[in-house]
């Protein structure tokens, strides 16, 4: 068995987000779900997917969907150390996202060559991610921490910073945050339904996905 090698990002923090108007946060409890679900959404017209590193077969799904999926670009999200960010490239992971944001994690993802969606909730650690070149964002989580308001008051004094909303975010209040300027894309877990997923409902999954494109917007 062989080892993937992803060492080099082939693609932008800024490429992930614009790829769809949303990116799926998954949550694998089964490896023999990965495969399967990813071809889902991909058939659904979503293939940018953050597979959150939350379970203990996390990494052995990314894998596996980086081996068999490759019209799938994953990622892996819930990356809060440099062994999560080392452990997702060696899998197989494209891109990163992370819950917060730490100088540390932003490093390990560039020594990992993993673009990253560094998480922030608040205007010092949006300034901290700047600081060290990070200018997409993700905004966690949206709704507790203020939902579009709070991304129409950051729009002022963060005007060169454009965020992916995710937490509490659904298909009925997509579009609020899909309509400010400063909003690329949206992320969000009901996609991939732990009940759908848990009954190989995949139809189900692939329609979830594709009721999404109709937020694309311009
Ligand atoms: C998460 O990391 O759990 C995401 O924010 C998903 O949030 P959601 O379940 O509210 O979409």
């Amino acid at each position: 068995m062989t080892t993937p090698t992803h060492a080099a990002a082939t693609f932008t923090a800024l490429q992930v987000m614009q790829d769809a108007p949303v990116i799926p946060v998954i949550v694998l409890n089964d490896i023999a779900h990965a495969v399967p679900m990813a071809r889902a959404l991909v058939a659904g017209g979503v293939r940018m997917l953050e597979v959150t590193l939350r379970t203990p077969q996390a990494l052995a799904c990314i894998e596996a969907i980086a081996r068999a999926v490759p019209e799938a670009v994953v990622g892996a999200g819930t990356v809060r150390s440099r062994a999560d960010a080392q452990a997702a490239a060696n899998a197989g992971a494209r891109f990163a996202v992370s819950p917060g944001y730490t100088s540390a994690v932003g490093q390990a993802c560039r020594d990992a060559g993993l673009a990253l969606l560094p998480g922030v909730a608040t205007g010092s650690e949006i300034m901290m991610a700047q600081e060290d070149g990070f200018t997409e964002l993700k905004f966690f989580p949206a709704m507790q921490a203020g939902g579009p308001a709070m991304l129409k008051a950051w729009s002022g004094p963060f005007f060169d910073v454009r965020f992916c909303p995710t937490g509490g975010v659904s298909l009925q209040n997509a579009a609020d945050f899909l309509a400010l300027p400063n909003v690329v894309c949206v992320g969000g877990s009901w996609l991939v339904p732990a009940d759908a997923m848990a009954a190989g409902d995949w139809a189900r999954i692939t329609q979830l996905a594709a009721d999404t494109q109709a937020l694309r917007v311009g």
